[in-house]
């Protein structure tokens, strides 16, 4: 597989080779999950990044390759728009490969953002989340492979700089007011992000480059920039990085 392997961080040429080997990973874990006779749980995040990593897992190349029967899909985070939204994360999701691949339909988990009644809608997601985990109530809701973006300002999910939901510690899903977008969300929140086996950052583009330097080289950013604050506790981040998003790493 190419990209330079740094700690945590591989570098790809482009955007697509990123995207083939987020793919091949969400395959081969899959594949491991099947070995063990376990399902695989994931969840992706929404933006523009991960679609074409899930144009190619709807592909004949790499669809053929996940057991879609024991795949369950997660929503990491939705806009509070509706689900036909071109704003919605779900569309981008169900465009690009929902509508393609044998997944069973109860086995996708959408987030509905689009509730009037969002906290109570995030409730019923934690709810489902906890119930395919499998997590007591004492125990935080576990999963396997979680795709995470970055934003200019650092934010992953829709944990914005300085937004509620950031510092939420007992609730695994919850509404989120990002003042800064004048908009709701619906998020994960970082102790299920931070209790996934395996995080991925996708990370594309010369515009990111600048932040990107920043969260991965500087541990001083007062207060911790969100993406800073994703670090497994008994599991693994990685950074998959295009060339272009990774200008000021190589200094
Ligand atoms: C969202 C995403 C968000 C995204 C980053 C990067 O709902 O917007 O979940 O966290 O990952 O904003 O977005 P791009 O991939 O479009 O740069």
């Amino acid at each position: 597989m190419s990209g330079e392997a740094k700690a945590g961080v591989r570098i790809f040429d482009d955007l697509d080779k990123l995207s083939r080997a987020a793919a091949d990973e969400f395959a081969s874990l899959a594949q491991q999950s099947q070995a063990a006779g376990l399902p695989f749980r994931a969840a992706l995040s929404g933006g523009s990044t991960p679609k074409r990593m899930c144009e190619l897992l709807a592909s004949q190349e790499f669809s053929s390759k996940v057991p879609w029967s024991g795949v369950h899909l997660f929503q990491v985070d939705e806009r509070a728009v509706p689900p036909d939204s071109p704003e919605s994360n779900y569309r981008m999701i169900r465009e690009a490969m929902l509508s393609v691949v044998p997944l069973p339909a109860a086995n996708f988990h959408r987030m509905k953002a689009e509730s009037r009644e969002l906290d109570a809608a995030a409730s019923d997601y934690e709810a489902e989340l906890r119930a395919v985990t499998h997590a007591g109530a004492n125990s935080w809701p576990r999963l396997d492979l979680i795709y995470l973006g970055m934003g200019g300002d650092g934010h992953t999910a829709s944990l914005f700089p300085g937004t509620p939901a950031l510092s939420e510690e007992t609730r695994a899903v919850s509404p989120n007011f990002v003042a800064q977008m004048n908009m709701w969300r619906m998020t994960m929140t970082r102790p299920v992000l931070n209790g996934a086996a395996h995080v991925i950052f996708l990370v594309s583009g010369e515009q990111k480059a600048s932040m990107l330097r920043k969260v991965l080289k500087d541990p001083d950013v007062s207060p911790p920039l969100p993406a800073q604050l994703i670090r497994p506790s008994q599991g693994t981040a990685l950074w998959y990085i295009d060339r272009p998003a990774a200008k000021f790493l190589q200094e």
